[in-house]
């Protein structure tokens, strides 16, 4: 067993009943070093003692226990004898194999509750008497299973946590993983390391050592090959095996000329002469930009885009292979796309298609190295941390594979390219120098607009091109509002943009939320 299948063992089993918050459960539980796997509901029992865990935590769902074909609970789950904690649909579903009663409340819960605690519980171990949790939640407990006591109530839930008189067995019917139950973590963290017993060993420097081994195990003496785009998962991965295998590792990153201003001097920069990254820098640009005229459909874009890049890549790697041998391909992949969600539906799997541009087919034929599987997000910036790569990169925002190209609205030049990466970098200076690009905004962006105005310099009329700024903030990409910045630095960013790039005599503010309109603009 490998240092990092080990590393994943003896943590806690998260079986996904579909709830949005599932990940979230995870997440939570990551970040106070205790290791957690999502499994669907269905997942056989072999699947799930693989990861050896302590203990077993069932999501939410939007299910009702009672309706015919609902998601149930697996029988080797309380067969096994190992601690269960059962939230919202999973407290139902645990309340039910023991005979409690469930059913459709007069109305739905939805929102903040006070949750008074009876009595000392592991499950809020150290914690006051009352909480304010988060709940949401159509169906209720009606009557206790079986052999469980009441822990705690609510206003409208008299069984908003429950216990298991004699067996390690817990069922909260509001949500400790979402930021509103604000002692969630601790209620978590509560269940792993005092009911099950787990040790707090998921650091970054122990997934570092982990990932360092199993990659050399795998690639032996063997050459690896790794397309590096400048965003955080492809460096992350590249500071890994740089580290791992050093010169074994060739990186190809392709100027696609779609980059914001100085985004591929500084790839270059950081990754060949401060980590010393054997790099292959492949300008493209000019055949992006010649496929690109006269395209105007957002989606002709992505498309032309996801074929250049492919074929630029393709092209460089037929070379290396030819010329020393490369057997492995590298990729940035993290754990929320390898996670088979039970809430993943036909319409969830084609958003996920359309974001993919910008990425690399499964059928390069080579053996692929994923070292970022089993990270979320907010893991990958602290190994990306660990390793020492620059701040700048690791807390970079998400860009999006097509990069300007769906930014720049109209006619798509290196003239109006350049209008937009020199506004858009005034604007990001800006954020950056008053404290709000990382953690305070999600994705901040200049969008060049496919419409001239009129406005007045001096004494002369000027017919211009329009900037509109973007700002949201969000915490999944999926819904977002926009951010309410200052108007002081709203009014720098456009004093400054107007006055320093040439051609662009008005800037607007973007205002308006995810849904109904989307984060781009195309
Ligand atoms: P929207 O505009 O759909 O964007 O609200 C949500 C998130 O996805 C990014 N995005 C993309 N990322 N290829 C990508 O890699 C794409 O074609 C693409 N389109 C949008 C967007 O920047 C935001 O973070």
């Amino acid at each position: 067993m490998s240092a990092l299948d080990d590393l994943r063992r003896g943590g806690v089993v998260i079986l996904d009943y579909g709830s949005q918050y599932t990940q979230l459960i995870a997440r939570r539980l990551r970040e106070q070093q205790i290791y957690a796997e999502v499994l669907p509901h269905h997942a056989a029992w072999e699947r799930i003692q693989q990861h050896a865990p302590r203990g077993i935590i069932l999501s939410g769902g939007p299910s009702s226990v009672y309706e015919e074909g609902a998601p149930r609970l697996p029988r080797a789950v309380l067969e096994s004898g190992l601690p269960v904690l059962g939230i919202c649909y999973g407290l139902q579903l645990l309340a039910q194999a023991f005979g409690g009663q469930v059913s459709a409340a007069a109305r739905r819960e939805y929102g903040s509750a006070m949750l008074r605690q009876h009595g000392p519980s592991l499950l809020f171990d150290d914690l006051p008497a009352s909480l304010e949790v988060w709940m949401s939640h159509g169906d209720h407990l009606e009557s206790l299973p079986a052999g469980f006591i009441p822990l705690a109530e609510s206003d409208n839930s008299p069984y908003a946590a429950i216990g298991h008189a004699e067996r390690p067995l817990f069922g909260v019917q509001f949500h400790p993983e979402v930021r509103h139950t604000p002692q969630g973590s601790a209620i978590l963290a509560n269940f792993a390391l005092r009911v099950c017993g787990c040790v707090p060993r998921w650091t970054p420097a122990a997934f570092v050592d982990g990932a360092l081994e199993s990659i050399r195990q795998q690639v032996g003496q063997e050459r690896v090959l790794l397309g590096l785009s400048g965003g955080v998962d492809s460096a992350v991965t590249a500071a890994l095996l740089n580290k791992a295998i050093g010169s074994q590792l060739t990186a190809v990153f392709v100027n696609t000329g779609l980059l914001r201003l100085g985004e591929p001097e500084e790839v270059v920069r950081v990754f060949r002469h401060e980590q010393g990254v054997n790099l292959v820098y492949h300008d493209a640009s000019e055949y992006f930009l010649d496929a690109l005229q006269g395209v105007y459909e957002p989606e002709a874009k992505r498309k032309i885009i996801g074929r250049l890049f492919v074929e630029a890549f393709q092209a460089e790697a037929a070379r290396l292979s030819q010329a020393e041998g490369v057997r492995f391909l590298a990729q940035g992949t993290i754990y929320p796309d390898v996670i088979e969600s039970a809430a993943d539906s036909a319409s969830a799997q084609v958003i996920k298609s359309h974001h993919n541009v910008g990425g690399l087919p499964a059928d390069l034929g080579f053996e692929l190295v994923e070292p970022l599987r089993d990270l979320f997000k907010d893991e990958v910036r602290r190994v990306g941390e660990a390793l020492g790569l620059p701040h700048a990169i690791v807390w970079r925002q998400p860009f999006p594979g097509p990069g300007l190209a769906i930014r720049c609205l109209g006619d798509l030049t290196l003239e109006r390219l350049d209008k937009l990466r020199q506004a858009d970098a005034i604007f990001l200076a800006e954020l950056a120098q008053a404290g709000m690009l990382t953690g305070e905004t999600a994705q901040c962006f200049a969008v060049l607009l496919p419409v001239k105005s009129v406005g007045v310099m001096g004494d002369n009329r000027t017919y211009d091109e329009v900037i509109a700024l973007r700002a949201v903030v969000s915490d999944d990409f999926m819904t977002a509002d926009w951010a309410r910045l200052p108007y002081e630095l709203l009014a720098r960013v456009s004093r400054r943009i107007v006055n320093e790039v040439r051609g662009v005599n008005r800037v607007v503010y973007d205002i308006t939320s995810k849904p109904p309109a989307t984060i781009e603009w195309e």
